[in-house]
């Protein structure tokens, strides 16, 4: 597990501190667990140098971790992170705290829509080595994040769903298990958190449909063509 304490940037998130917004302090809510923020340090971390995309900014807590990584790398690669919310709905909290952590030159907010900023992406030809998808978690946003990610991370590279137990993004997860296998082979979040119990945490949790993370890498694009059976998911 993450020893937090080296990371003073994550208090607010791992102790619940209250941040700055617009309006006033508030204690974080909607984070990433920590769970979760410890899964993408690894990836990030074994990844070859390449940015990283989030879909959901909300407080910054995997923003703020992922921006980190790439300051610390010191290579000038950049975290990008798609929320329309961050001013109306979050008092731009994340952008306060990224900015006082002097993270904002390894960061970049696109508040739009995720349909519409990563169709930008996928037009300007960008790719990243992590696309962590954490936004709105109906099922059709879901999906076009799925769909869009898959054209804009390299091969080789991690796609996450957080939330993977919501049924809106289990069916996603579902569809992503029975017709992608060809491109993306699923990887347990367990190796990395609970290593002595992997093998069965990762049953259980699948079992009962309670695994919060999901981790997929991209092996290469789908052979998917025009007349491809569905399988039922
Ligand atoms: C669970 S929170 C993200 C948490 C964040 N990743 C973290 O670890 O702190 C979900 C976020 O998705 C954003 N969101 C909702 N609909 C969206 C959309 N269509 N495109 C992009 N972001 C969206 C919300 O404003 C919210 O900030």
């Amino acid at each position: 597990m993450n020893d937090w304490r080296t990371l003073p940037e994550m208090r607010p998130f791992v102790h619940l501190e209250p941040m700055e917004t617009d309006s006033g302090s508030i204690v974080p809510n909607s984070c990433s667990t920590a769970n979760n923020l410890t899964v993408l340090q690894h990836y990030v971390s074994q990844l070859p140098v390449g940015d990283t995309l989030e879909v959901g900014l909300a407080f910054g807590a995997s923003a703020t971790l992922l921006s980190l990584y790439h300051h610390k790398r010191g290579v000038g690669t950049v975290h990008h992170a798609i929320d329309p919310f961050q001013t109306s709905q979050w008092g731009n909290a994340a952008m306060k705290h990224l900015g006082r952590c002097g993270l904002q030159g390894h960061f970049q907010l696109h508040a739009e829509p995720s349909a519409l900023a990563m169709a930008d992406l996928v037009r300007a030809n960008k790719k990243f080595v992590l696309v962590y998808i954490d936004g709105s978690h109906l099922f059709e946003h879901v999906m076009s994040d799925f769909m869009l990610a898959d054209q804009l991370l390299i091969d080789g590279g991690i796609l996450a769903f957080d939330d993977s137990s919501c049924d809106h993004v289990a069916k996603v997860v579902a569809f992503v298990r029975a017709n992608f296998s060809d491109a993306y082979k699923e990887e347990s979040p367990y190796d990395i958190t609970a290593p002595a119990q992997s093998w069965w945490k990762t049953r259980l949790a699948k079992l009962l449909g309670r695994q919060q993370l999901t981790i997929f890498r991209r092996l290469r694009a789908s052979t998917r063509a025009w007349g491809t059976p569905l399988t039922n998911f």
